[in-house]
């Protein structure tokens, strides 16, 4: 016996891919609903070998669905996600709206599953932002062996993480680039994306730091540990797909750079590449489609007492969202929504 689910936001960059993972790793799925808004009104989407027709959000019915995946932004969540809990479907939200909220968990399997019982509270568990997910799945291991103090972390983010909308802003920027007379403005984007970056993701705060970086900071402490002193400098950069993180850590106490390569090999969903020669390390064109946070370029540094420097490369529509998400739905439904 499996479980009803309903992808909100099918339509999307990440519902699509928790379409296919759902498909790949064989969820145990009943029914299966594809929503998205009424523009997209019975367009077709696809779960494995099977076609689905894209229904109207506004008039779905939750009652009798175990599982609601969200994607869409922050205002069509805060509209039906209540409806969606309320008639006793458990939300698993991708949007940013209740990642803060105490009543909600904020969870990444590898590292927090066990936070997933406070889902009851309001029927919704929410899924971190892509930058912080990849990050934190690194950095728990290193913690529960060396106590991580501070993290400095400087991001690389691929324009998918701006949905579809930026992915096509970066192709036709490129594109017109060819051919002056296409004139294609910054929309999507402060500035010019293509053969450019932007130290700019979200809106400012009022300390100077942006609302991409304050959430790596605050999420990090919800997900691993409060006492963890993040700062972080938040970049795009005209990559389609696949988030990058130079991270530097101290810790409490002394780590190895092999002990923490050693640690990182035997931590669930990392894989280290980590070869000190040409392209003994991974980019995030080759990252694209793949589960797994990639951790390369793993080195002390000589500069602090207890320090290490590393570089992390993930599918940010991946772990960054949909994957974690289905994760997510794969320990609920072992822990807490057990079927058959
Ligand atoms: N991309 C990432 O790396 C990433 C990572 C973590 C979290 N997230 C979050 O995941 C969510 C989706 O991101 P995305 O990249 O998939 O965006 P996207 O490619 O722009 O897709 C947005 C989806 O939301 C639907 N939608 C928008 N407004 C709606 C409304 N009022 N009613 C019903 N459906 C509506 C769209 O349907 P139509 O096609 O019908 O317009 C589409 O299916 C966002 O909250 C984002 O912050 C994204």
């Amino acid at each position: 016996m499996g479980y009803r689910i309903a992808i909100v936001g099918a339509t999307g960059n990440v519902g699509h891919e928790m379409l296919n993972i759902l498909a790949e790793r064989e969820f145990p799925v009943d029914e299966i609903a594809a929503l998205a808004s009424r523009r997209s009104l019975g367009s077709e989407v696809s779960f494995g070998e099977k076609t689905l027709v894209t229904q109207d959000l506004d008039t779905f019915d939750f009652s009798g669905w175990d599982m609601a995946l969200f994607a869409v932004g922050s205002d069509a969540t805060k509209k039906y996600a209540p409806k969606a809990a309320a008639a006793g479907c458990v939300v698993i939200d991708n949007s940013s709206l209740y990642r803060y909220d105490p009543d909600v968990p904020l969870i990444v399997p590898e590292v927090n599953a066990d936070a997933i019982e406070g889902y009851k509270n309001k029927n919704i568990i929410a899924n971190p932002n892509c930058s912080t997910a990849q990050m934190v799945v690194a950095l728990k291991p290193l913690h529960d062996r060396a106590k991580i103090k501070r993290v400095v972390v400087s991001t690389y983010q691929s324009v998918s993480g701006a949905g579809k909308e930026g992915m096509d802003e970066l192709w036709d920027q490129t594109k017109s680039m060819y051919n002056p007379t296409d004139d294609v403005p910054a929309k999507k984007f402060q500035k010019q994306i293509a053969f450019n970056v932007i130290p700019h993701i979200d809106v400012f705060m009022e300390d100077g730091t942006t609302k991409e970086e304050w959430k790596m900071v605050a999420e990090t402490k919800k997900i691993v540990d409060p006492s963890i002193k993040v700062t972080a400098t938040c970049v795009r950069v005209p990559v389609f797909v696949g988030h990058s993180e130079a991270i530097n850590i101290e810790f409490e106490d002394f780590l190895d750079e092999d002990e923490a390569r050693d640690i990182l090999r035997e931590a669930p969903g990392i894989m280290v590449i980590d070869k000190r020669e040409d392209g003994g390390y991974v980019t995030p064109v080759e990252c694209v489609g793949d589960y797994a946070t990639f951790i390369s370029r793993i080195r002390q540094d000589s500069t602090i007492e207890n320090g290490l420097n590393m570089w992390c490369v993930s599918d940010n529509l991946r772990k960054g969202a949909a994957l974690n998400a289905v994760q997510i739905a794969e320990v609920l439904g072992q822990r807490c929504l057990k079927k058959g």
